[in-house]
């Protein structure tokens, strides 16, 4: 057992090149994640509804200064068909997922979610639109949202200033999680991993913040540089680095739902299934329109863009199954 509490131990095991300890790392991330859920993987439909970002984050290729993203925003309509679709296949959560777009104010969202809670009232509906108000948070909650994803990105001070533009805080994005989990969300924090300037001691700070916020959710990837951002010429986060992550996390917060990334799956063609080995236990497959799905453009060769939500469906079925896990189509709450 590593023990977790010290510093130094997670330390040397953020950066260990060495395979027999990050085998032993993976393999306990992988005896705390069955002692709550088994051996089951959590479907989650995600469903990527605006790429008008008012925000200008450096390292984000839906950036408000990239005017070469296309941009788009899907109607309520559309979404719900999204929704529809999903619930065919048997997802029985859905993930609005967009970038800080002021078109979808209160009265839009809450409309959009209340009608998704109407039609689907068994379904778990996640949210993930950035900083908002506290007020606004609520009336998110109370139109049928049970959980918001919001990643710290990074849990320094400094290290999220050189990711972020001068308007944004660290210190907002927290009050935001903690607001958010203090209101009766479940809520997802997160990371990237290999982010420009990040150090070991960065990552630390990471672990040590999602200990303080104890969320229900993390979401953790490498980072991935978008050709239309200041970021353009960094090197991408490193698979290995990520993964010990992933598992940190699990031993971290053992009950937390945490994704099998799609940026994992798009570094090497067995990210998701190395994450599942890691400690992950949630996979969000894309129910976004094809149309579109180039365009929600974060970072560069982005998989499945080109991929009806039916054949990722099936492809995660069999790729989850394969790896030795058990898909689950049920709302996978926390444990
Ligand atoms: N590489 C990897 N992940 C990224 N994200 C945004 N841009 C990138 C990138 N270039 C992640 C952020 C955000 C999530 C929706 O996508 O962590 O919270
Ligand atoms: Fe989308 Fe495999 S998960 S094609």
């Amino acid at each position: 057992m590593f023990d977790v509490t010290k510093d130094d131990v997670l330390l040397n095991l953020i950066t260990t090149d060495d395979q027999n300890v990050t085998e032993e790392l993976f393999a306990e991330a992988r005896e705390n994640r069955k002692e709550y859920y088994g051996t089951k993987v959590y479907f989650r439909g995600l469903i990527e509804f605006t790429n008008y970002c008012k925000n200008d984050c450096l390292y984000c290729g839906i950036r408000r200064s990239n005017k070469n993203a296309e941009r788009y925003r899907l109607t309520k309509e559309q979404i719900l068909n999204c929704c529809r679709k999903g619930n065919l296949l048997g997802y029985k959560t859905f993930v609005l997922q967009g970038g800080e777009d002021p078109y979808y104010d209160d009265d839009r969202l809450t409309e959009i979610i209340a009608a998704i809670h109407a039609e689907f009232p068994d379904s778990a509906i996640t949210v993930s639109v950035g900083e908002r108000s506290t007020e606004s948070y609520e009336k998110i909650l109370k139109a049928g949202a049970a959980r918001y994803l919001l990643r710290h990105e990074t849990a320094n001070n400094e290290h999220y200033g050189k990711l972020h533009p001068s308007s944004m805080s660290l210190s907002n994005r927290k009050k935001c999680l903690f607001e958010l989990k203090k209101i009766g969300f479940q809520v997802g924090a997160g990371f990237m991993v290999g982010s420009p300037y990040q150090t070991p001691q960065n990552l630390l700070e990471d672990l040590h913040f999602l200990r303080e916020l104890n969320p229900q959710m993390i979401g953790i990837g490498p980072f991935i540089p978008q050709a239309d951002t200041p970021l353009k010429d960094f090197a991408q986060g490193s698979l290995e680095q990520t993964l010990r992550m992933v598992a940190l996390a699990r031993l971290i917060v053992p009950q937390a739902l945490i994704p099998a990334t799609t940026a994992l799956g798009t570094i090497n063609p067995f990210g998701r299934e190395k994450a599942l080995n890691a400690g992950a236990n949630v996979v969000m497959p894309n129910l976004s329109p094809v149309e579109y799905r180039k365009l929600y453009a974060l970072y560069d060769n982005k998989i499945c863009t080109g991929d009806e939500a039916a054949e990722c469906f099936m492809c995660m079925q069999n790729r989850i199954k394969k790896a030795g896990w058990t898909p689950d189509l049920c709302r996978g709450d926390a444990a």
